[in-house]
């Protein structure tokens, strides 16, 4: 049943489109995480390990409440990994051994998508919906964090 909750029906499918490319995004970058927790080695193993298992249980709960956003607009989540590769603004990329590689690819898609996200927070706020605008400020404010957190392993 579609919500009536005060957005026009042609905005709601807009601002969608904006959470669902997010939605994508974060699924890339969920992955790349838990592909690292689970095969990095090296003489950082443990803390890396449990670093990279933090990040993803973060991400993981984003992309509940990104998905549940879609669906108190009375929309459907996208779910599938054909459409979230057919959707993301990110790269999958091969996997890499090296720490500093892992840590610098998931810094680069953290970063790219505080940029994306800055003109989502301005696509959201022109389709006047403010609890979308507030929620995806507290989603790159996550996104700075983390990213924060993976540019202080490199020098
Ligand atoms: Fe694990």
């Amino acid at each position: 049943m579609q919500a009536d909750i005060g957005i026009p029906q042609v905005q709601t499918k807009k601002i969608v489109d904006v959470l669902h490319r997010l939605l994508a995004d974060e699924h890339i970058i969920l992955t790349k995480t838990r592909n690292y927790h689970w095969n990095i080695r090296g003489s950082s193993f443990m803390e890396l390990h449990k670093f990279y298992e933090s990040q993803y249980e973060l991400l993981t709960n984003l992309i509940d409440e990104i998905a549940e956003r879609v669906t108190q607009l009375g929309d459907t989540a996208i779910g599938t990994m054909k459409e979230f590769l057919e959707t993301t603004r990110l790269e999958e990329g091969p996997y890499h051994h090296q720490q500093d590689q892992q840590i610098k690819r998931l810094l680069e898609d953290h970063q790219t998508l505080c940029k994306h996200l800055r003109e989502d927070i301005d696509q959201s706020d022109k389709y006047d919906d403010p609890v979308t605008t507030d929620f995806l400020t507290g989603v790159l404010a996550q996104h700075e964090k983390m990213a924060w957190m993976l540019r202080s392993f490199l020098k």
